[in-house]
C-alpha cells in the first residue's frame, strides 16, 4: 500500500509536530484503526449463513482444533480459480442493502492427506448445494472426490470449513464449487462500494482493497500471501459501465442472466500471484491511454475529472517510470498492461494490485490550477511507489506478513528514485531524509518502538497484520535499506537485487533471502565490507531504536548509545545485540570528504578524527546513515562557526541534519537547549529549503509550549528578524510576487518565508496575504497561485473577521476537488475569534457541513490555533460521550483527536484537568484513544518538565538576541 498516512504539505502545516514523539505513529496507524474498528464492530453477524451441521465441538475456551487456527495447513495448494462476481450498484429497497453475487471453482492439489478443508471465507452468505452443504467437490482424474460430511463457517479465524467423510489424496487434484452473495458496503475493504456525486446526480462504483486480508470478503479463497494462483475472473455488470480486473479485458458480451440485460465481460487469465493483490472495479468512469513497447497504460477517473485533463501528468509520467524500474530491475513490466484509477472514496494513499492499481484522488489527479508543486510531488512519488511494488512485492512476495517492512520500505525508498526520473529536477531524492529519517527518528527514539523484523508466530490475526502498516515499516525500511545501497554502492545493491529477483519470480521469499543475493554481489565484486550483509543489517533490523554516535575531535574517540528521547524512559525489550548497531560513517574533515569508516562495537579510536585549530569533523554526510550525530562541545562550536561565516562549506542536507540533530539531543538532555537554539542563528543568511523546513518543525514545539507565555514575545522577536531576508529574498526572486520561483525546493521554501513572516507578524507579509484574499473576494477570481494557498488563506482568515470567514466557508462548500477543500477546511480553523471557531467546532459533528471522515482532523486543527486550544479541549470533554456513542465505530479516529487537542498541555492545572477527563469518562470509555489518553498524560509530565527546566535559559537566549 501506499502511504496512507501520508501528510500532505498543503495540509500537513498544523499537523506536524515534530519531536512529539508518538503523534507520527498514531497518524500512520489510525487508517489501519478504523478498518480494524469496522470490522470488529461487525463481527456480530449470526454465526453463519447457511449451515448445515454445527462443528463437531463448540467450545468457548480455545481449542486446538485446525479452524481455531488463524494460519492455513500446509496440505492443500491452489492453483488456480474461476470466480464470477456481479456487483449490484443499486439498493435492494427491501432491504436496504447494495450486494454481490458470485460463483467460484477453485482448483487444488493436495500436497499431504487430509479429510479437512480450510479456505478462507469472511462475511459471505452461501447457497447451499449438493446435500445442503456450503460447497461441492469434484476432483480430476477419474477418482471419486470424499464426500462432505458436515460445512459451516468459522466467523472469528474467517473459514469456510469442510469435513469430509474420507481422505483427499496426496497429489491428487480437486473443484471446490461455491455460490454465495456478500454485502458491497461502503466499508473500504473487501469488495466495497464508493459514493460521489455527478451533476447532481448520486453515482456508485464498485471496487476492492484486498491488502492484507479481505479478499477473503469477495469470495472464498486461500488468502495468505504465499498461496499463490492464477485467477481467471468473469465480471457482470449493467449495460454501459466498464468492468476492470488485473487482466487485459479478453470478451465482453450482452447477456440476459435472471432476466437482467447485462454485460458480461471476461479477463485474461492472471499471471501466478497472491490474493492480496487482486482487483475488481465497475464504474462509468472514462480513460486515457498510451503504449510503451507495447504495454498499455491507461489512466482512469470520473469523466469530468478526466476530460479536464487532470489524468494527464500520472499519463505522462507512469512511461518514463515504468522504464526506469525495467532498467533498475533489469526485468521487463511482466504484465501487458497497466492501469491506474482514482477513486472517490479510498482509505490508503493507493494500493498496488497488480496490474490495477488504486488511488485516492488526490494521489493520482493533477490540476494545475488547484494543485500545489507539493501535492504534484506527492503523485509522482506515489506512483513511483506503486509501480516499484510491481516487481518487488507483487513478481517476488514475501512469504508472510512479518517480513511487510522489507516490501514497504523497499517501495518507500525507491519510490524516491523513481520520481527522481520522472522529475530530474526536483531533487526529490534528498527529501527522504525529511520525509522519512527525521520523521521515523521522532517515533523510533521511544522506549516504545518495536523492530522492522517480527517473528511469524507473532503475527497471526488481521488485526496484527494490519498494525505492521506503521511508520517504522515505511519509513525505517526505506532509511536503513538506502543506508545499505549506499555502503555497498548503488552497483553491487542492484545486482543483488536483480538476481534474487530472477531466482524468486512468481514465488515467494524472505528477507534473508535479500540478504543472501546481496551477498553474492559482494563476494563477486569483491566489496570491502567489514562484516557479512547479514550481520551487518541484522544489528538494525533485529532491535528497535538507532544510535546516537558521539564523535570527540579532541581524542578521536568514537561511541555509539541507544538514543532516547526521554533519557527517562525504561527500555524493557532487550536485545541481542545489547543496543550496539553496525554503523557506516561517512564523515568530512573540514570541506573535505574523507575515506568511510565503520564503529563495530561501543566505541572505537580514529586518529583521523582528532583535530585541531579550527578544523571541525562532519559525520554521517547526507545523512545515509540512520543516527543521529553528537560532538565534543569544542567541535560543536567551531561547526557553528562555519555556519556562521560560511555555511555552504557544510553540504545542505547536514545542515538540515545539524538543526535536527541539535534539537532531539536537547530534548534528551545531551546537549544544551541553548547549544539548540543557537544552530538557528545562521539562518538568516541560509536559502535553503532543508534546513529552514527543519528549524520550522523543530520551533514548533517552542510555540506549542511558549505560545502562551511571556516567552513569546522574545521569541517572535528573534525569529522575525531570522525570517525577513528570506522573505525579502523570495519578494525580490519573484519580481514582487510576480512571478513563482522555478526551482521545487525554492518553491517550498517560499511557503516557508510566509508562512514564518507572518507568523511572527512581519507586518509587509500580513499586508500582502490580506490584500491577495481581499482581491479573490472582491474580483471572486481567486490570484493565489496553488503553492501559497493553504499558508495565505490561513493567514488572510486569522487576520480577518466573519466577513473572510464566511466567504471562505462558501468557496469550501462548492470547491469541486478535493484538494482545494482541504487547504480551506485547514484555514477555517486559523481564526482568531473564538465565536467562529465555536461554531466551527459544532459544524465538525454535523455531517452535512463536515464529512465524517475529516471531523478529526478539522478539530485537531482548531486545536492547534492557540486560541481554539481551550475551546477544542472544552468541546471534546463536553460531548465525549456523544462523540464516543455516535462515531465510535465509524472513521473518528480518537487518538488522534486526544493527542491533537492534548499537544500543548504543559501545566499542572491543565495535567489535572486530564487526569479529571479520565476518571470522568471511565465508564463511558476511550476505545482507539485509550492509549492516547495516557500517553497525553506522560507528554504532559515531560513538557511540564521540559519547560520547568528550559523556560528561564530560553527566554533570556532569546531576550540577548534581541539586543544588537
Ligand atoms: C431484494 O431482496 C429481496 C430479499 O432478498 C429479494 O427477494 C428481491 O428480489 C430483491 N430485489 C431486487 C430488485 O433484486
Ligand atoms: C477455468 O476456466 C478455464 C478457461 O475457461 C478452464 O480451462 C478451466 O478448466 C476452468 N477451471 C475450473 C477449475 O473450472
Ligand atoms: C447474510 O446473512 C445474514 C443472516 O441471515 C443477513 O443478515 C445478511 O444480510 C446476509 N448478507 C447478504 C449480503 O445477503
Ligand atoms: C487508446 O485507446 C483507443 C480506444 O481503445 C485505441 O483506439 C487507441 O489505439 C489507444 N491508443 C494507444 C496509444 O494505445
Ligand atoms: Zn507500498
Amino acid at each position: 500500500m501506499g502511504k496512507g498516512f501520508f501528510i500532505s504539505k498543503a495540509v500537513g502545516i498544523a499537523a506536524i509536530i515534530v519531536g512529539a514523539g508518538a503523534l507520527a505513529t498514531i497518524i500512520a496507524l489510525s487508517v489501519v484503526y478504523s478498518q480494524e474498528k469496522a470490522k470488529n464492530n461487525d463481527n456480530v453477524l449470526p454465526t453463519d449463513g447457511g449451515t448445515t451441521s454445527k462443528p463437531p465441538v463448540t467450545t468457548t475456551a480455545p481449542s486446538n482444533e485446525p479452524w481455531d487456527k488463524y494460519r492455513l495447513p500446509k496440505s492443500l495448494v491452489p492453483d488456480h480459480y474461476n470466480v464470477t462476481l456481479w456487483p449490484r450498484l443499486k439498493q435492494n429497497l427491501t432491504t436496504g442493502l447494495f450486494i454481490f453475487t458470485g460463483q467460484s471453482t477453485v482448483e487444488f492439489v493436495c500436497a499431504e492427506e487430509t479429510d479437512l478443508i480450510l479456505i478462507h471465507s469472511n462475511k459471505l452468505n452461501y447457497t447451499k448445494r449438493e446435500n445442503n452443504h456450503l460447497a461441492s467437490l469434484t476432483s480430476l482424474g477419474g477418482v471419486k472426490a470424499p464426500s462432505i460430511k458436515s460445512s459451516w463457517l468459522q466467523q472469528v479465524t474467517q473459514y469456510l470449513v469442510l469435513q469430509l467423510d474420507g481422505k483427499l489424496m496426496k497429489d491428487h487434484r480437486y473443484h471446490l464449487h461455491t455460490d454465495f452473495t456478500g454485502e458491497l458496503a461502503d466499508d473500504l475493504g473487501g469488495f466495497y462500494r464508493s459514493e460521489y456525486m455527478e451533476d447532481g446526480v448520486k453515482k456508485v462504483v464498485a471496487t476492492t482493497q484486498m491488502q492484507p486480508t479481505d479478499a477473503r470478503k469477495a469470495f472464498p479463497c486461500f488468502d495468505e500471501p504465499a498461496m499463490k494462483a492464477i485467477f481467471h475472473i468473469t465480471l457482470i455488470h449493467d449495460l454501459g459501465t466498464v468492468a476492470l480486473s488485473n487482466g487485459e479485458e479478453k470478451e465482453s458480451s450482452n447477456v440476459n442472466i435472471e432476466g437482467h440485460d447485462v454485460q458480461k465481460t471476461v479477463f485474461q487469465p492472471t499471471e501466478k500471484m497472491s490474493t492480496y493483490l487482486l482487483a475488481f472495479i465497475v464504474s462509468d468512469f472514462s480513460f486515457i491511454n498510451n503504449t510503451i513497447d507495447g504495454v498499455l497504460i491507461r489512466i482512469f477517473a470520473r469523466t469530468p475529472a478526466i476530460a479536464a485533463g487532470q489524468g494527464d501528468y500520472a499519463l505522462n509520467k507512469t512511461g518514463p517510470i515504468l522504464k526506469f524500474f525495467e532498467k533498475y530491475y533489469n526485468s521487463s513490466y511482466p504484465l501487458p498492461k497497466s492501469d491506474q484509477i482514482a477513486l472517490p472514496d479510498f482509505n490508503a494513499g493507493a494500493m498496488e494490485n497488480w496490474g490495477l492499481i488504486t488511488y485516492r484522488e488526490t494521489a493520482l489527479l493533477y490540476d494545475e490550477t488547484f494543485s500545489s508543486n507539493s501535492n504534484k510531488q506527492r503523485i509522482a512519488t506515489i506512483i513511483a511507489h506503486e509501480l516499484a511494488h510491481m516487481w518487488f512485492g507483487n513478481l517476488v512476495t514475501l512469504r508472510w506478513w512479518n517480513d511487510l517492512w522489507l516490501n514497504e520500505g523497499f517501495a518507500s525508498y525507491v519510490e524516491y528514485l523513481g520520481a527522481h526520473e520522472a522529475e530530474p529536477e526536483w531533487n526529490v531524492k534528498d527529501l527522504i531524509v525529511l520525509s522519512d529519517v527525521h520523521r521515523v527518528f521522532a517515533v523510533d527514539a521511544l522506549a516504545s518502538s518495536h523492530p522492522l523484523s517480527s517473528k511469524e508466530e507473532d503475527i497471526q490475526k488481521p488485526a496484527q497484520i494490519s498494525e505492521l502498516f506503521d511508520a517504522i515499516s515505511y519509513s525505517k525500511g526505506a532509511s536503513v535499506l538506502r543506508m545499505l545501497s549506499d555502503f555497498l554502492t548503488e552497483k553491487v545493491f542492484t545486482m543483488g537485487l536483480r538476481t534474487y529477483l530472477a531466482e524468486f519470480a512468481f514465488g515467494n521469499a524472505g528477507y534473508t533471502d535479500l540478504w543472501s543475493h546481496l551477498q553474492m554481489a559482494v563476494d563477486a565484486t569483491g566489496t570491502d565490507i567489514p562484516e557479512t550483509v547479514s550481520n551487518i543489517m541484522n544489528t538494525w533490523v533485529l532491535q528497535m531504536g538507532f544510535p546516537v554516535v558521539t564523535v570527540n575531535t579532541s581524542t578521536g574517540i568514537i561511541s555509539q548509545k541507544h538514543f532516547l528521547l526521554d533519557p527517562d524512559s525504561e527500555v524493557t525489550t532487550p536485545s541481542i545485540y545489547n543496543y550496539e548497531w553496525i554503523v557506516p560513517i561517512k564523515w568530512m574533515k573540514t570541506e573535505t570528504i574523507q575515506h568511510p569508516k565503520w564503529l563495530k562495537n561501543e566505541s572505537v579510536t580514529i586518529d583521523e578524527m582528532k583535530v585541531s585549530g579550527s578544523d571541525w569533523v562532519l559525520a554521517n554526510i547526507n545523512v545515509v546513515g540512520y543516527y543521529r550525530v553528537n560532538y565534543d562541545q569544542g567541535n560543536w562550536e567551531r561547526l557553528l562557526g562555519v555556519l556562521s561565516t560560511n555555511h555552504v562549506a557544510i553540504p545542505v542536507i547536514n545542515r538540515a541534519q545539524l538543526v535536527d540533530d541539535a534539537f532531539n539531543l536537547a530534548r534528551a538532555k545531551i546537549i544544551s537547549t541553548v547549544l539548540a537554539l543557537r544552530t538557528t542563528k545562521y539562518l538568516n543568511k541560509e536559502r535553503e529549503y532543508m534546513p529552514w523546513e527543519s528549524a520550522v518543525g523543530n520551533l514548533d514545539f517552542f510555540y506549542l509550549m511558549f505560545d502562551r507565555s511571556e516567552v513569546y514575545g522574545p521569541m517572535q522577536d528573534y525569529l522575525r528578524n531570522q525570517v525577513t531576508p528570506l522573505f525579502t529574498h523570495y519578494k525580490s526572486l519573484t519580481d514582487n510576487w510576480k512571478n513563482v520561483p522555478v526551482g521545487h525546493m525554492d518553491q517550498y521554501n517560499q511557503v516557508n518565508a510566509i508562512s514564518l513572516a507572518c507568523r511572527t507578524g512581519l507586518r509587509e507579509c500580513q499586508n500582502l496575504t490580506n490584500q491577495w484574499f481581499n482581491q479573490w473576494m472582491e474580483t471572486k477570481l481567486n490570484p493565489i497561485h496553488p503553492n501559497l494557498r493553504s499558508t495565505v488563506y490561513c493567514n488572510a482568515i486569522a487576520a480577518g473577521g466573519a466577513k473572510e470567514w464566511e466567504f471562505a466557508w462558501s468557496q469550501f462548500k462548492n470547491a469541486s476537488i478535493a484538494i482545494e477543500a482541504d487547504k480551506l477546511r485547514y484555514a477555517l480553523a486559523c481564526t482568531k475569534q473564538p465565536w467562529l471557531l465555536n461554531r466551527y467546532l459544532e459544524y465538525t459533528l454535523d455531517p452535512n457541513m463536515i464529512r465524517k471522515q475529516d471531523a478529526t482532523s478539522t478539530i485537531v486543527y482548531i486545536a492547534n490555533n492557540v486560541i481554539g486550544q481551550s475551546l477544542a479541549w472544552d468541546f471534546v470533554r463536553a460531548r465525549w460521550s456523544y462523540i464516543f456513542t455516535q462515531y465510535g465505530g465509524g472513521s473518528f479516529s480518537f487518538s488522534n483527536l486526544v493527542n491533537g487537542v492534548t499537544e500543548r498541555f504543559s501545566t499542572e492545572y491543565e495535567l489535572q484537568q486530564l487526569k479529571q477527563f479520565k476518571e470522568d469518562n471511565a465508564e463511558v470509555g476511550f476505545g482507539s484513544g485509550t492509549l492516547a489518553v495516557d500517553q497525553s498524560i506522560e507528554r504532559t509530565i515531560a513538557n511540564i518538565k521540559w519547560i520547568a527546566e528550559n523556560k528561564q535559559n530560553v527566554l533570556d537566549w532569546f531576550k540577548a538576541e534581541e539586543k544588537p
